[in-house]
């Protein structure tokens, strides 16, 4: 009675229901059935948490439950079935959705939270503590909420709580905020969250949450930190495997491959750049994470390049990748890496995350320790100091930016609106192994143009003797703003040292500014080599100079005539006019424009067919979605219209 249609898969989990129900209470009974997974002791390669699988042999030892024959424990059907029910013209349309009566019952899901090991939580949006209607209001922790609501530290603990929740809907805020532009009254509903999340703890619950997805045709999402821009880590009506707690880590003084013999960790898929840098520091080595402490290392931030304050010197994270595991759409738990699944491997490293499985670990090379130097400052403009002034400041600084970068040095800052002035914050220059004495000799030419225009700044200079120190201080804690949409575009090497071109590009951005977005910069090069190296990283990636991201923010009193007008200048006005002057080039997928045109081309360029491919090889059915992902094209967001124009996660996963 193997199921075919979720309908009969139905019929038979309320029938093993049935059959188990008597035991519910008895906890000596129920503890076989967590026996669902087996120590693997073959591989000493693996996290303890790995080692806890799904395999044939646990199949073959529950088939006296007939749990075998459960969604959750099955494995992907075999290609004929799989080509039958491609074929087969009642296969659903859209992915099955609460309501539906395809949709698993309250009895079905019990069940799966006992093979979950209780790991399964039914989602409460993290604002609902403000509406009396969810059952566990509360004013005071509604206040304190409402004042954290930026802080990712926090809103991290939260199975389902994302960055980017404008894309979500917006359908359960903090009342403040709930913005008058949705012109929509004060409520909270579940809209475009999961349904349910997995607080998982070992590989065979992910494994257990691929298989009921895929057979159950159940829109799967993944949520690591929630930090994605995009809102790749919600979808309304899914289950969510929810990554944070697996914080595995281990070092090797010696890891060993056919290319490379050298310090190296392995890290758990809920490992942060704050614990990466921590444990480098404990080692006295570096590892390559981003600037944003709070972002998780493994899922979304390698997976889709990973650029870093050492990049100029190193390249992306995804380029020092040495091995992975991953549980595929098929639900079982595969190595990939050079030898092993080598296609898989290479689309892993920048082809985006949430595409061609779960990442439970990779293994990372570790460099030597650095010393650092890092400069910041902020800068505002005032009557003396113009807006002009500030601008020719800006491009007496960019006509070098060849020489920074050469140098291996980054930086990031950002040019915002306060009221009629700006304030430019060089968040961080970072000169890796620099000394503050090489460090002011190369800087200052430009120090002494800026004190010529006057500029009004007190740079704080500082050498560190290690990376994660002066990471950390060069790096203060970024907030989630929520009010907020970005386009982004990388301006490569030969545009930006050409002085004609240039000046158009400085033009253009300064354009962009004065109509009303803020500007965030990146100096930034891959070096030399990291060209040739074979993985799916954007090639544009290998030829940036600077990263640019326009961004436009409101109030929650803004009309929504305004906002509208905001969103779609960013899209349809401005970041056109980068393009055109950037033909060839393209995006960092991770920090785009949630309605990229032409996305393909823009996050992968010439590798998207490979990439095209390689997820048709090992997701045929479409398990994983992730918007603007590679497949993502086949399939629409049903839901409601943000402000008019911008698909929301609230509603229906179909295939076009
Ligand atoms: C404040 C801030 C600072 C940032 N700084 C940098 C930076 O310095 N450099 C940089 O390159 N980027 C940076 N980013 C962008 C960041 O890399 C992306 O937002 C990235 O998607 C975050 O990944 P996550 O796993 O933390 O987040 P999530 O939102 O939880 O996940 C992101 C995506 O990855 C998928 N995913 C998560 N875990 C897994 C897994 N184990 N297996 C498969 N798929 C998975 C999710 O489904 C989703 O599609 C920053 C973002 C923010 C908000
Ligand atoms: C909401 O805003 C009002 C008016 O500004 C303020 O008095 C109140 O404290 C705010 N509520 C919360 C929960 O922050
Ligand atoms: C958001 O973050 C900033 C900076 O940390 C902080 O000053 C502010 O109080 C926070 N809260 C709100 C509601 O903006
Ligand atoms: C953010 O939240 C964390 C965890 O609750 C807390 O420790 C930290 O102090 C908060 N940060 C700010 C700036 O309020
Ligand atoms: C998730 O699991 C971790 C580890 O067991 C636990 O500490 C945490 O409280 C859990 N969180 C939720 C919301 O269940
Ligand atoms: C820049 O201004 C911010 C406030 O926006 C402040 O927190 C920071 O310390 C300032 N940095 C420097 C280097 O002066
Ligand atoms: C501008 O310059 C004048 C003359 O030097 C000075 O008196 C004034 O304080 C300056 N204003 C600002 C805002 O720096
Ligand atoms: C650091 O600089 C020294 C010389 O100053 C050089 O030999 C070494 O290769 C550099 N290291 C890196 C990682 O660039
Ligand atoms: C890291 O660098 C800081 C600043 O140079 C120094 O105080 C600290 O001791 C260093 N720590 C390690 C572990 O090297
Ligand atoms: C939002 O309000 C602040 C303070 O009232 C104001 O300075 C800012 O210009 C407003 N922003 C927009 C985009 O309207
Ligand atoms: C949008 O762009 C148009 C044309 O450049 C401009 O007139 C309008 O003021 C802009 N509106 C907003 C809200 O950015």
């Amino acid at each position: 009675m193997a199921p075919t249609r979720p309908f009969s898969c139905l019929k038979s989990i309320v029938g093993i229901l049935a059959l188990l129900a008597p035991t519910y209470a008895d906890k000596a009974a129920v503890s076989d059935i967590p026996a669902a997974v087996e120590q693997v002791s073959t591989d000493p390669g693996l996290f303890e948490f790995e080692k806890l699988q799904l395999t044939d042999h646990v199949l073959d030892k529950l088939s006296k439950y007939q749990l075998n024959e459960l969604p959750a424990i099955s494995f992907a059907s075999p290609p004929q079935k799989l080509a039958e029910r491609q074929s087969n013209p009642s296969s659903p349309k859209c992915k099955t959705y609460p309501g539906d009566p395809e949709w698993p019952s309250e009895a079905a899901w019990r069940l799966f939270n006992i093979l979950l090991e209780d790991r399964l939580i039914k989602s409460v949006p993290e604002a609902s503590l403000c509406y009396p209607e969810w059952g566990q209001y509360s004013p005071a922790a509604c206040q304190a909420l409402t004042t954290q609501w930026n802080n990712s530290t926090l809103r991290i603990e939260n199975p389902t709580s994302i960055r980017s929740i404008i894309f979500q809907g917006m359908t359960c805020m903090p009342p403040n905020y709930t913005a008058a532009f949705l012109g929509r009254s004060v409520s909270c509903t579940i809209g475009g969250f999961p349904e349910y999340s997995i607080n998982v703890t070992n590989v065979a619950q992910i494994q257990m949450a691929v298989n009921i997805a895929r057979e159950l045709n159940l829109r799967l999402v993944i949520k690591n930190t929630g930090h994605d821009f995009g809102a790749k880590s919600t979808g309304g009506g899914a289950l969510n495997v929810w990554t944070h707690y697996l914080k595995d880590a281990q070092y090797y003084a010696e890891y060993k491959t056919d290319d490379y013999t050298g310090p190296a960790f392995k890290l758990g898929a809920g490992i942060q750049v704050l614990d990466a840098n921590r444990l480098a520091k404990e080692r006295g080595v570096t590892m390559i994470g981003g600037e944003g402490i709070t972002v998780g290392l493994v899922g979304g931030y390698i997976q889709g390049g990973g650029h870093s304050p050492l990049t100029s010197i190193y390249g992306l994270a995804a380029d020092h990748v040495l091995s992975i595991q991953v549980v595929t759409a098929d639900g079982h738990f595969v190595t990939a890496d050079s030898k092993t699944n080598s296609d898989l491997f290479w689309a892993l490293r920048g082809g985006g995350a949430g595409t061609f499985g779960i990442v439970t670990s990779i293994t990372v090379k570790a460099f030597p320790k650095l010393k650092v130097t890092t400069m910041r400052y902020n800068v505002t403009t005032n009557a003396n100091f113009t807006h002009d002034k500030f601008w020719e400041m800006q491009r007496a600084y960019v006509d070098d930016f060849e020489k920074y970068a050469d140098l291996g040095y980054y930086s990031y800052y950002r040019i915002r609106h306060v009221g009629t002035e700006i304030f430019h914050d060089m968040t961080s220059m970072v000169a890796p192994n620099t000394t503050e004495v090489e460090f002011r000799k190369t800087m200052g030419p430009l120090f002494n143009k800026w004190a010529e225009l006057g500029v009004p700044y007190t740079p704080i200079i500082k050498e560190y003797d290690n990376y994660s120190d002066a990471w950390y201080e060069a790096f203060p804690q970024e907030v989630w703003t929520w009010a907020m949409r970005q386009a982004s575009r990388f301006f490569p090497r030969d545009v930006i040292s050409d002085p004609t071109k240039r000046k158009t590009v400085m033009d253009t951005i300064r354009g962009v500014f004065d109509e009303g977005s803020h500007i965030l910069q990146f100096n930034i090069r891959n070096p030399p080599g990291t060209d040739a190296i074979d993985n799916a990283v954007n090639p544009a990636w290998r030829k940036v100079l600077m990263f640019a991201i326009m961004f436009v923010t409101w109030n929650v009193t803004d009309s929504p005539e305004f906002v509208n007008q905001f969103s779609r200048n960013l899209t349809y006005e401005w970041n056109p006019r980068w393009r055109a002057l950037t033909p060839g080039s393209g995006t960092y997928m991770s920090e785009s424009d949630y309605i990229e045109p032409n996305w393909q081309e823009s996050f992968h360029g010439s590798k998207y067919p490979k990439l095209l491919a390689i997820k048709k090889r090992w997701d045929p059915q479409g398990v994983f979605y992730a918007t603007n992902a590679v497949g993502s094209e086949e399939w629409q967001l049903t839901g409601d219209l943000i402000m008019g124009h911008l698909p929301s996660q609230n509603g229906r996963l179909c295939r076009k």
